[in-house]
């Protein structure tokens, strides 16, 4: 493929182009996809309103990419290769030609239930193919899939359908993870109790658990598709047409709707799959990651199947049933590119090396990390006992509003460095500020780090709120987009990420806005007034602490931060269950009544004696008191 880099000198080259002329750097990569119609126009773009266009007036469908450009080259290769979570359970395989008629079945079935192009369709569901086949399904019709991690709660899930005025949600009865079966529909019922927009729910019967169906609204996939065409015309869509709509969290409380559409989605994630990862036609290529998550979305499904590769989906848990399945997986399916986060490499690691043993793990060649900063440990666990010293690690840096990769090696040609995400894709043009938006050129740097030119699968807005957007990413430096993370180049021009400099921490690679728990926390009756920080944890990279001030009521402490942790678990999911829970008898605030967060962060990181003048409070005496109870 001529899109592909094959040395350092070709990366270099290849950069160089992409920087001093993008429209034909991007236009040689898009020219290799299946377009109804070509684009006028490359880009246009100004970073001030926002407003981001990619091969203005370009048609396509991206499933056309995915399913039938692949048919005659490769229609009975595996697409798809699904391991259970029950490894005594059968493994399904789906080729591109039986990928192609269950999408193409699905949906006509969706669009016979009245689901029609730009409609929102919410997907709930565990990790298995038919996740994949109903986000394809949409992008077939033109309808915009939202998926929301199964984890989440009711509320979360209802909050997500009313922002987006969801037609359709797709889910299952429930979802086998580990030893447990959750319930997922009735998270669904539960959530629909305040959901008005939605028509239908679709259920795909994976656990065989007792639910209630209501008649009339639900119905069970295997009856949607019965008797229906596994022929269909895919949409004819505009590059800037929407494709997804992903939530995430920011700084402040509630979730945002981060946008992307066909096009330059398409073309970036195909394009930065096969380079950092160095795909070969025939490799099997594994990411752990949920489809609920972004990493899910580019790098599960749309790359990997855009570049016709073959995709494991796996529905089950790292430890379970021991903590070698990672690496039987590895070895049942000869697993050549294996992609997983630093958390899943450290709560590994700490069984030590017992666990690999049996397995050969001789067919992998490259290892990935994304979602948080992998510290060095992590890394050479990594490399030296999954990796056996051979396997170049590619740390990938990027986020939700990315879509792709943007700053990472390309797998056995760019040197690396641990904990180094080392240097931009093509097209990726990085400057590093500092607060006052100067920009630090040369090397050994430490600033924001921000970008200053469009890529083709950047967000595009916040759903229903263009200005949110503006203000979130474009306004903080003018002109530039703003990540949110700290970052250093040092004096070899490596980029290395130091972590967000928002009020967002990083659970287990997944993002919480410390707002959004203070809020749901807030919840709790007796709960007056509450600040969330993270601090450093050793499998989860950071864990939540939470400063609570909170009306006693003759209670105990120990029953009151149960609930409090519960009220959370109910509100937003499991994932944000504060790890650390500290009842206060008051918040440290400037006279302005701001909540110093900094001298929270220290005392959780168990720095509390490194506070600085804290002499300028409105309230310090009450630093003593926290520090006191902290960490007990
Ligand atoms: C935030 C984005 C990208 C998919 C998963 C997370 C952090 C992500 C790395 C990395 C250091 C990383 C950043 C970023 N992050 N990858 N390789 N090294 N930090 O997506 O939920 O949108 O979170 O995750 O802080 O801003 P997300």
């Amino acid at each position: 493929m001529s899109d592909r880099i094959h040395s350092l000198s070709g990366y270099m080259y290849e950069y160089q182009k992409s920087v001093q002329d993008p429209e034909s750097f991007w236009s040689r990569i898009a020219d290799s996809f299946h377009w109804r119609k070509k684009w006028d126009k490359v880009v246009d773009w100004n970073f001030e309103t926002p407003d981001v266009k990619w091969f203005v007036n370009g048609k396509l469908n991206i499933t056309e990419n995915i399913l039938d450009r692949h048919l005659y080259t490769r229609g009975d290769q595996a697409a798809i290769i699904w391991e259970p979570n029950d490894p005594e359970e059968e493994h399904i395989t789906l080729t591109y030609k039986e990928l192609h008629a269950k999408v193409c079945q699905f949906a006509n079935a969706i669009k016979a239930k009245g689901v029609c192009k730009g409609d929102r369709v919410i997907i709930y569901m565990p990790m298995v193919p038919e996740a994949a086949i109903a986000m394809l399904a949409c992008a077939r019709i033109g309808a915009i899939h939202s998926i929301v991690f199964a984890g989440f709660s009711a509320n979360a899930l209802s909050d997500r359908i009313n922002d987006c005025k969801a037609k359709m949600v797709i889910t299952s009865d429930g979802n086998f993870r580990g030893s447990k079966q959750i319930p997922v529909k009735e998270v669904v019922d539960e959530a629909l109790k305040n959901c008005d927009s939605v028509e239908s729910t679709i259920v795909l019967k994976r656990t065989g658990q007792d639910i209630q169906m209501t008649s009339g609204h639900d119905i069970w996939w295997h009856d949607v598709i019965e008797g229906v065409s596994s022929e269909n015309k895919a949409e004819e869509m505009d590059s800037e047409d929407i494709l997804f709509i992903l939530y995430t969290s920011g700084s402040t409380g509630q979730p945002k709707g981060v946008v992307h559409t066909c096009g330059g989605y398409m073309i970036y994630t195909a394009y930065s799959f096969q380079n950092v990862f160095q795909y070969n036609q025939g490799d099997v290529y594994w990411c752990t990651a949920d489809v609920g998550w972004i990493t899910g979305h580019s790098y599960i499904v749309y790359g990997p199947l855009l570049a016709g590769a073959t995709s494991i989906i796996f529905e089950g848990v790292p430890t379970f049933p021991d903590a070698g399945r990672f690496w039987a997986i590895c070895d049942k399916h000869q697993v050549n590119q294996f992609y997983t986060a630093p958390t899943a490499i450290r709560a590994l690691q700490a069984y030590g090396t017992e666990p690999i043993e049996p397995y050969k793990l001789d067919s992998l060649k490259v290892l990935g990390s994304v979602g948080e900063p992998i510290n060095e440990e992590a890394w050479h666990w990594y490399h030296d006992h999954v990796g056996k010293g051979k396997c170049p690690i590619v740390d990938t840096w990027w986020q939700t509003e990315t879509g792709g990769i943007m700053v990472s090696p390309l797998a056995g040609i760019t040197p690396t460095k641990p904990a180094y995400a080392t240097l931009p894709l093509p097209g990726v043009q990085l400057v590093i500020l500092d607060n006052e938006g100067n920009e630090l050129k040369g090397n050994s740097v430490e600033g924001n780090l921000c970008i200053k030119f469009p890529w083709p699968s950047m967000l595009r807005t916040t759903y229903g709120d263009h200005d949110r957007c503006k203000q979130t990413y474009f306004s903080t430096f003018p002109n530039h987009y703003f990540t949110g993370d700290g970052v250093k180049r040092d004096e070899d021009g490596y980029y290395r990420i130091l972590g967000r400099v928002d009020d967002v921490i990083n659970v287990s690679g997944h993002r919480m806005g410390t707002a959004e728990v203070e809020n749901a926390i807030n919840e709790h009756p007796k709960v007056v007034e509450s600040a969330v920080v993270g601090y450093p944890h050793d499998i989860k990279g950071q864990g939540i602490y939470a400063f609570v001030i909170c009306d006693m009521d003759g209670r105990t402490e120990e029953g009151l931060i149960k609930e409090i942790k519960e009220t959370v678990t109910k509100i937003i999911g499991p994932i944000a269950r504060p790890d650390k829970l500290q009842i206060v008898p008051g918040l440290p605030k400037t006279r302005s009544g701001k909540i110093m967060r900094r001298i929270l962060r220290k005392i959780a990181s168990g720095e509390g004696d490194n506070l600085g003048d804290i002499s300028t409070l409105f309230n310090p005496e009450v630093v003593e008191a926290i520090k006191e109870g902290a960490n007990r």
